[in-house]
C-alpha cells in the first residue's frame, strides 16, 4: 500500500492545492456564483458548514454594528496615537486590537461562557450576580461607560429586534436580560452591553440552528470563537481611523500635562 509520511500540519478549513481554493470544500467559484455573503464564507472558515440565511445575516449584523464606535474607546485611540506617530498600517491596527480583551469588545466568550452556565444550572439572577460578586468576578457583557437605563444602546437593541423576529428561540437572551434586570436595581450604568447581547444571542443562534451537536457547542463556547467576531468588525473601524490620521495628517501626539495628575 502507500506509505504516507507524516506530516508536520493538519488543516481542515480550506484548500488551495486545486483548479481553485475551496472554503470548507465549497469552491470560490460557487462562492461567487451563488451570491455567498462575507456571513457564509465566516460560517465555511469558522464553522465549517453552510448556515442558514438567519443565522449569516446575524453574523453580518454583529460585524456592521460592531465596526467602529468613535474616536474615543480604547483601541481607537491605541490605533490614532500609533498612526500620529508614523507608523504603517498594521502596526496602527494591531495598536489598537491589542485593547481587544476582557473590559472592551472582549467580553463576549465570557458572556456566552457565564451566562450558559447560569441558564442551564437554572440559576436565578439573582443567584448568578451575587455569586460572581462573591467571587470577585464583573458581570462580563454587563455595564457600559456611557450607556445607561436612560441611554440604551441602539446596537443592543437591533440584535435584539433581529433575533426576536428571526430566531426560533430567544432563551439566552431573555435569560440575559433578566440578570440585566437585577444589574440596574443595583446601578443605572450596568445594562446589558453589546458583547452580552452578541454572546447571549450567539448562544440563541448555536443552540436554536439545529445545526450544531451538544458537543460542539461546548467546544465553540470552551474554544472562544465569538471575541473573534468583535475583533474582525473593530478591524474595518481601526483601519478607517489609520486612514483618516494619514489623510489628516496629524503630528505626533503628545497628551496635555494639565490632563495627568502628578502625585506622589
Ligand atoms: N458586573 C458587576 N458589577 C459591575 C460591573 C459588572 N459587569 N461593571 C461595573 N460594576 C460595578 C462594580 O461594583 C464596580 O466597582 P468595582 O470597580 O469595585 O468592581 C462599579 O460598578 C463601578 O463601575 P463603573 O466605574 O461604573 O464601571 P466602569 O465604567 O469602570 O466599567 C466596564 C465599564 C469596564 C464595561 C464594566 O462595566 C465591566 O467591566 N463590564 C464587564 C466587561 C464587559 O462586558 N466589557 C464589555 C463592554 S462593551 C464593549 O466594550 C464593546
Ligand atoms: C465600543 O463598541 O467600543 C464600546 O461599546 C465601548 C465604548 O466605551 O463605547
Amino acid at each position: 500500500g502507500k506509505v504516507r509520511a507524516p506530516t508536520h500540519i493538519i488543516s481542515t478549513i480550506s484548500d488551495d492545492r486545486g483548479d481553485e481554493p475551496c472554503y470548507a470544500g465549497v469552491p470560490m467559484s460557487t462562492i461567487i456564483e451563488r451570491g455567498f455573503s462575507v456571513g457564509d464564507v465566516i460560517s465555511l472558515l469558522w464553522f465549517k458548514r453552510s448556515l442558514p440565511r438567519y443565522c449569516t445575516q446575524f453574523i453580518e449584523i454583529c460585524i456592521m454594528l460592531c465596526a467602529d464606535h468613535g474616536p474615543c474607546v480604547s483601541g481607537a485611540h491605541n490605533t490614532i496615537v500609533t498612526a500620529r506617530a508614523g507608523k504603517d498600517l498594521v502596526s496602527s491596527l494591531v495598536s489598537g486590537l491589542l485593547t481587544i480583551g476582557p473590559r472592551f469588545g472582549g467580553a463576549i466568550d465570557d458572556a456566552a461562557r457565564y451566562f450558559k452556565d447560569a441558564h442551564d444550572r437554572g440559576l436565578t439572577p439573582y443567584e448568578f450576580v451575587e455569586g460572581m460578586k462573591k467571587q470577585g468576578i464583573r458581570v462580563p457583557g454587563i455595564g457600559h461607560r456611557i450607556k445607561s437605563r436612560d441611554n440604551r444602546d441602539k446596537r443592543v437593541q437591533l440584535l435584539q429586534q433581529y433575533a426576536h423576529n428571526h430566531f426560533p428561540s430567544v432563551k439566552y437572551m431573555d435569560y440575559a436580560v433578566q440578570v440585566e434586570n437585577y444589574t440596574l436595581s443595583k446601578a443605572n450604568n450596568l445594562v446589558l452591553n453589546v458583547d452580552g447581547a452578541i454572546g447571549s444571542l450567539f448562544l440563541d443562534l448555536l443552540s436554536g440552528s439545529g445545526m450544531f451537536t451538544k458537543q460542539e457547542i461546548d467546544e465553540i463556547v470552551e474554544i472562544g470563537y465569538l471575541n473573534g467576531l468583535f475583533v474582525l468588525a473593530r478591524s474595518i473601524g481601526l483601519i478607517g481611523h489609520t486612514f483618516d490620521q494619514k489623510r489628516l495628517k496629524q503630528p505626533l501626539y503628545r497628551h496635555p500635562w494639565e490632563d495627568v495628575l502628578y502625585t506622589k
